[in-house]
């Protein structure tokens, strides 16, 4: 279990089986923003639907796999970050993130986004981590060119949404470029 610091009002969490409510409700408020870009939110209909998958997020973090963790403002659980598994051959993780609507546009997750990097880099020794985002998801966009990410290239049909396929721009930071 850890509790991060971000900065005064945010840290990360690692998420326990009795967070599913407070989870579930956070989800529930801002279902329909973030069901534009993330493709698991119709999926999650009751509080319970988020206690298997804490369990799968607290056996990845055993697992020494990286780690799911919640977000806090004050406290409060707003969002989420993560990455998803750590390839430790090669050296490489991915991470991912959301945001409640209305805690968007204080900078909650490019500072998030940084203590990530700093553990991938400084504490797990990674090379590389890659951010992927929608073409058309600007906010989520913003966030690795906020850092300097490289921009690498268009996947296409990355990801599919509910009913349609989307592209997805590929950056990466390496270790070299971070300090
Ligand atoms: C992607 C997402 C996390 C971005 O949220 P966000 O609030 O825009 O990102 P941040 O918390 O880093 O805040 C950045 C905003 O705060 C502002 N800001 C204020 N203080 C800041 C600071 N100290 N540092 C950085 N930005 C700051 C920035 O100018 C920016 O506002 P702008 O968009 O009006 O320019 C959010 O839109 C979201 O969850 N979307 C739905 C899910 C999703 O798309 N996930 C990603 C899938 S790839």
């Amino acid at each position: 279990m850890f509790n991060l610091k971000v900065n005064e009002d945010v840290s990360l969490k690692l998420l326990e089986k009795k967070d599913a409510k407070e989870l579930f409700d956070v989800v529930n408020d801002s279902r329909s923003y973030l069901r534009e870009w993330l493709p698991w939110v119709n999926q999650m209909k009751h509080e319970t639907d988020y206690e298997p998958i804490i369990e799968m997020w607290l056996k990845q973090f055993s697992a020494n796999d990286g780690f799911q963790a919640g977000i806090l403002y004050k406290g409060k659980i707003v969002g989420m970050i993560g990455f998803h598994g750590v390839d430790w051959a090669n050296r490489k993780t991915s991470i991912g993130y959301w945001l409640s609507e209305k805690h968007q546009g204080n900078g909650i997750m490019t500072e998030a986004v940084k203590t990530l990097l700093n553990i991938a880099f400084t504490e797990y020794k990674l090379n590389r981590v890659e951010i992927r985002c929608g073409v058309e998801n600007e906010k989520s966009k913003a966030i690795p060119e906020r850092l300097g990410f490289k921009q690498e290239g268009i996947i296409r049909d990355a990801e599919y949404l509910y009913d349609h396929f989307h592209d997805c721009i590929l950056y990466s930071m390496l270790a070299k470029e971070w300090s």
